[in-house]
Formats: structure tokens, C-alpha cells, sequence
């Protein structure tokens, strides 16, 4: 399926020059003119004094306080034929900076398209002490329509939306205990991430799976490794942006390390969740879930990198992304949480498949911004440059200053708030 350029079209124009040069007061105005979202929209985003504890306090046990994190927006996306700019929850620098340039580098070739398998979850239901596992399975196949039929009648309102359950499969499987029958419910669940819909009719279908099979259930749950809701994204990354033919080979080289050595593979999908679970959090959805899917997807076969490399005829980088992307748009905090709330408005996603094709992109820009950063310069001299830019603003440094300062304490290896300090009384 793929989405259309349809959605809401808030963002005309992610393309924001010099935003990171702005003061923080600046770039909410730019936001503000960007959305068309106003003071009331922003109010909890801009302002975490204004997120209202009283939900907070209702979304866990025992809660005291809450624990902000600093939210940025990256610029430049464009997927699909819309543009976007993207909300990024994190606490480690560089992250939002390597997003939007990447972003910048595929938009001469058209930004990034992307596919999907459906919002399709899985629900196991483990049944053990089964007496012929083999007899089991084709029974539960044979009776499947009524087996599905009664799934749905759990969910009438995921049913009315065209989700629900669709498929059955079951696998035997030998463990360290004897063999178990694991019978495996397809729901598509539409714009919830689906976790409560397909646990739910796990549970409800167990009773029957034990009449038919003979045997006992135990666990009924949803399985993290979303195989059937899968994003797959491509974007052509320019070749003179990125630095040269050299940079493309050397990028190439880099992911064919990951490809040919678990260690490196480690980092190398480490730096593409930097991206994708910035943009989980700040949506409000389950970053647990989404790095569970990832490694177990990345791991089938042997554990890969997610992202994939090639170049073009014209010597441009090709690159790909393909996972699992279980997020929901509908219920839990995505819901509640005003921030998250705010969040989503900002994207303008419509569906959760759409804000999967969203994520899946900035997984894929956040994997090129390192390998780029790491097959040229290394990663350090950005870091050092963005942290003097920070360390500059805090001392008080503020428009045309800041980057002064910052070079200055680059060029004197001695990025300090009292050494920017000085600078700034020397500039006056
Ligand atoms: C750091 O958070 C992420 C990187 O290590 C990713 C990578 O090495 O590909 C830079």
C-alpha cells in the first residue's frame, strides 16, 4: 500500500534555512508560522510547566514527577510527495543536525518513498501437552474461518474500520521442554499499535484452541517481531553533497563492515534507532516494542543491518531501509500525553501506517548522517562543533554571535561556558 500525497498538508515547506541558527524563542515562532499551530496548540510542547500532571499521574503507578527530555524538529523531509518536519525527543546531541542534513541531501532526487505490508500484528497462542501436534494443526486450519470469525467478534469497532483478524498459521516447534503447537493470529490493526485488540482475541480464542487441539494454553500475547508490518523506504543520496564518489565507495564500505561483522552491525543499527526512537518518543509511542522488532527482524538469518547501501549508474548513493514499524495513532499515550498530541499535529499524519513510513525515513537519513559523518571527518569534529554551539547559546550568546563564539572555542579547543563568556565580553 502506498500512502498518497494526500493527509494534511501543514508543512508547505520543510526546507528552513538556518533554523539551528535561531534562539529557541525564534524557532517557536518559525514553528508556529510554519504549522499555522498556535499558542494553545504549542502551549505544553514549548512550555513542559504546562503538561498537566493530573494525566500523567494517571498513566502509571506511583508516579512523583516527570522527566522531560529536549525536544527538536528536524527539517528538510520530504516523503511520499509531502513535506514534513519531524519532532525529535532525545537527549544526545547531533541526532536532530544529521537528520535534517541527510533529509537535505535526498531532496534533489525526489526525498524518500516508501512502501508498507499493512498494519498487520501477530498474536501467539502457546499450547503445550498437545497429544498429535500434527492432527492439531490441520484441524485449527480447518476450522479457521470460525476461528477468525470469533476473533472479530471481539473487536467490532477495529472490524468496522477494515482491520481485524485476517490469517491463521501454525507452527510445531521443539523446545527444551517437548514440542509445542503455536498458533499464530494475523490482525490488522489499523491505526492502534494493536498491542490490547490482538492480546484480547488471543485470549478469548484460547479456550477453543484447547478443544480442538487437546492440548493446554499457556501464553497469550502479541509477538514484537512484526514481520507483517513492515516499511521499506528508499532515497537516492547526491553524490557532490555527500562529498564525492570517494565518500559514496567509503559509505559502502562502511555498511558492508555491518553486513560482514555482528559488532559493527550493533552500532551500525544503534545509530539508525538514534533517529527512529527520537521520533517513537516524542509521539508517544512504544519505544520497547519498536527496538524489540527492529533487532529480532535485523536478526533473522543472521543478525544484519537494517539499512542497505548500492550505487547508482551516475554514481549517487542508493539506500534502503526495511522494518518493523508497530505504531499506533490511536490510543495509549499517544493519546493522552499532551506533548505527544502536539507532536502528531505537527507531523499532520493521518494514518499510522503514514507516521511508519515517517519514522522508517528518519531511521534512514539518521543512518546515512553516521555513516557519512564516520566515512569522512569521523564523528567527533561535528559533535565538538554542535556542542560549542550549545555551550556558546548557554553563556548567552545569541543570532550572528553564537556561531562567532563557537568557532572560537573550537579553533581553542576549549569549549567552555566561562571561556564563551569571556569571548562574548570581549565581542561587546
Ligand atoms: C552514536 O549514537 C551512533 C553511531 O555510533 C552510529 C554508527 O556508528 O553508525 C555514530
Amino acid at each position: 500500500m502506498k500512502i498518497s500525497a494526500g493527509g494534511l498538508d501543514l508543512v508547505k515547506d520543510s526546507r528552513v534555512s538556518g533554523f539551528y541558527k535561531l534562539s529557541r524563542e525564534d524557532r517557536v515562532k518559525k514553528l508556529k508560522e510554519i504549522t499555522g499551530l498556535g499558542e494553545d496548540d504549542l502551549g505544553p510542547l514549548v512550555d513542559p510547566g504546562q503538561v498537566d500532571m493530573g494525566v500523567l499521574d494517571h498513566m502509571i503507578e506511583n508516579v512523583v514527577g516527570a522527566m522531560t527530555l529536549p525536544l527538536g524538529i528536524a527539517t528538510n523531509f520530504f516523503i511520499d510527495g509531502k513535506d514534513y518536519l519531524i519532532p525529535m525527543a532525545i537527549e544526545e546531541p547531533s541526532v536532530v543536525a544529521a537528520a535534517s542534513n541527510a533529509a537535505r541531501m535526498a531532496r534533489g532526487h525526489g526525498g524518500f518513498s516508501a512502501t508498507d505490508t499493512g498494519p498487520n500484528m501477530i498474536a501467539q497462542i502457546q499450547v503445550v501437552d498437545v497429544p498429535q501436534p500434527e492432527v492439531a494443526k490441520s484441524k485449527i486450519m480447518e476450522k479457521k474461518d470460525e476461528l477468525l470469525a470469533f476473533a472479530n467478534e471481539q473487536d467490532p469497532i477495529l472490524v468496522r474500520f477494515g482491520g481485524g483478524a485476517k490469517d491463521i498459521r501454525v507452527r510445531i516447534i521443539d523446545t527444551k521442554v517437548g514440542i509445542m503447537l503455536i498458533t499464530e493470529l494475523i490482525v490488522d490493526t489499523r491505526d492502534a499499535m494493536g498491542a490490547n485488540a490482538v492480546n484480547t482475541m488471543a485470549e478469548a480464542l484460547a479456550p477453543r484452541i484447547e478443544k480442538i487441539t487437546g492440548g493446554r494454553v499457556i501464553l497469550r500475547i502479541l509477538s514484537n517481531l512484526a514481520e507483517f508490518r513492515l516499511v521499506r523506504v528508499r532515497a537516492v543520496f547526491d553524490k557532490k553533497e555527500l562529498g564525492g564518489e570517494e565518500v559514496v565507495n567509503d559509505i559502502i564500505a562502511a555498511w558492508a563492515f555491518a553486513e560482514a561483522d555482528p559488532y559493527r552491525c550493533a552500532t551500525h543499527n544503534k545509530g539508525i534507532m538514534n533517529g527512529i526512537d527520537a521520533v517513537i518518543i516524542a509521539t508517544g509511542n512504544d519505544f520497547r516494542a519498536i527496538e524489540a522488532g527492529a533487532h529480532s527482524y535485523a536478526s533473522v538469518g543472521g543478525y544484519s543491518p537494517l539499512t542497505k547501501y548500492e550505487k547508482t549508474p551516475e554514481g549517487h548513493l542508493a539506500g534502503s531501509i526495511e522494518i518493523p514499524m508497530a505504531v499506533g495513532l490511536v490510543g495509549g499515550a499517544t493519546k493522552v500525553h499532551p506533548v505527544a498530541r502536539v507532536c502528531v499535529k505537527i507531523l499532520g499524519v493521518e494514518t499510522a501506517t503514514e507516521l511508519g513510513h515517517v519514522i522508517a525515513s528518519v531511521g534512514l537519513a539518521q543512518n546515512l548522517a553516521a555513516l557519512r559523518a564516520l566515512a569522512s571527518e569521523g564523528i567527533q569534529k561535528g559533535h565538538m562543533a554542535l556542542h560549542a554551539r550549545n555551550v556558546a547559546a548557554t553563556a548567552g550568546a545569541r543570532g550572528e554571535q553564537v556561531d562567532t563564539v563557537a568557532e572560537r572555542l573550537v579553533k581553542e579547543k576549549n569549549v567552555k561556558v566561562e571561556r564563551a563568556k569571556e569571548i562574548l565580553e570581549e565581542l561587546k
